[in-house]
């Protein structure tokens, strides 16, 4: 049985079958239409969710299957006190693959034990969200040509932000990769990625808190949103928040072909102004989340 609980579970070489085939969809939708005929997919979604949801529910309508699922905790047998394993047993028997937020770090982890079919893991608190990455990879794969040789600043909060420690962990494992990790003090990235993952690999790396000085070095800027749900109180949030905000002004020492990425949503850290810049890319990064998921659920339902 095979899940994706967090991203290096999948090797390069996987990852970049995965490209293969998520570009092969873009260029030849037709070709997918009826692949999953018959085949249903459940989205249980434990928290909020806009892009990784109805993402997921696409890329399988678009392969010709169906979708059911929740939303919301509050609408699912969890708000009556149901355990997380007995809602995959039962989900199992309805659906042939399961998409699953949740905001305990593991619980898709737990509920891969006791699964029947594939789990993919949707988001699991501030920890990991590997399809995030898959999304990010094929982004940065048709903007860039490729992963080798690129300084990648991440900028915001490091700590909390899943999407990060994901990507990061999947970027370290391409060729001269360089980090700049742009946040303030308080929201660096957690020290157990510094040391099993940026250390053990040796791999360049510096931490700052100014965005503006690290600008003209950086091929990717993928900024990300403070995580206020994550926040043990609300003034150290409110004091963080606004910690960046892109403006087109602080753009202009950058590369001409920089991209910028934001795995959404956005709630300041990024002016509208710069939505018209061409280095702008994370609506295009969006439109790519359907199609590598499409890509995925193919791979985990063993479809030729
Ligand atoms: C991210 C998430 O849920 O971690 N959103 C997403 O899936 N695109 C980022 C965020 O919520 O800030």
């Amino acid at each position: 049985m095979k899940h994706l609980i967090d991203i290096m579970e999948m090797s390069v070489e996987e990852i970049g079958q995965l490209i293969e085939t998520a570009n092969d969809i873009i260029a030849n939708p037709a070709k997918y239409a009826q692949k999953c005929k018959g085949k249903k997919l459940a989205t249980l979604f434990f928290e909020p969710s806009t892009r990784t949801r109805l993402s997921f529910e696409a890329a399988m309508y678009e392969l010709g299957g169906n979708v059911l699922g929740f939303s919301e905790a509050q609408s699912s047998s969890a708000a009556k006190g149901e355990s997380v394993s007995d809602t995959i047993r039962t989900v199992g028997a309805y659906a042939d693959i399961i998409a699953m937020r949740h905001p305990k770090e593991g619980a898709p982890m737990v509920a891969s034990r006791k699964s029947i079919v594939p789990i993919i893991n949707a988001g699991d608190g501030g920890h990991n969200h590997p399809t995030q990455t898959l999304t990010d990879l094929l982004t940065i794969s048709r903007e860039k040509g490729g992963f080798n040789d690129l300084t990648i600043g991440l900028c915001g909060d490091l700590k909390f932000g899943r999407t990060v420690h994901s990507l990061i962990s999947a970027m370290s494992r391409y060729e001269k990769v360089r980090f700049v990790l742009i946040s303030p003090d308080e929201l660096k990235i957690p020290e157990y990625l510094k040391h099993e993952v940026l250390d053990k690999k040796d791999l360049e790396y510096m931490e700052t808190a100014d965005l503006e000085a690290a600008m003209p070095q950086l091929d990717i800027l993928y900024m990300t949103r403070v995580q206020k749900e994550r926040f043990f109180n609300e003034q150290d949030y409110m004091r963080l928040k606004d910690s960046y905000i892109l403006t087109p002004d602080k753009l202009r020492n950058a590369k001409q072909d920089l991209s910028i990425l934001h795995p959404l949503p956005r709630v300041n850290e990024i002016s509208i102004a710069v939505d018209d810049d061409p280095r702008a890319t994370y609506f295009e990064q969006v439109r790519n989340g359907k199609f590598i998921r499409m890509a995925l659920i193919l791979k985990l339902l063993e479809v030729k």
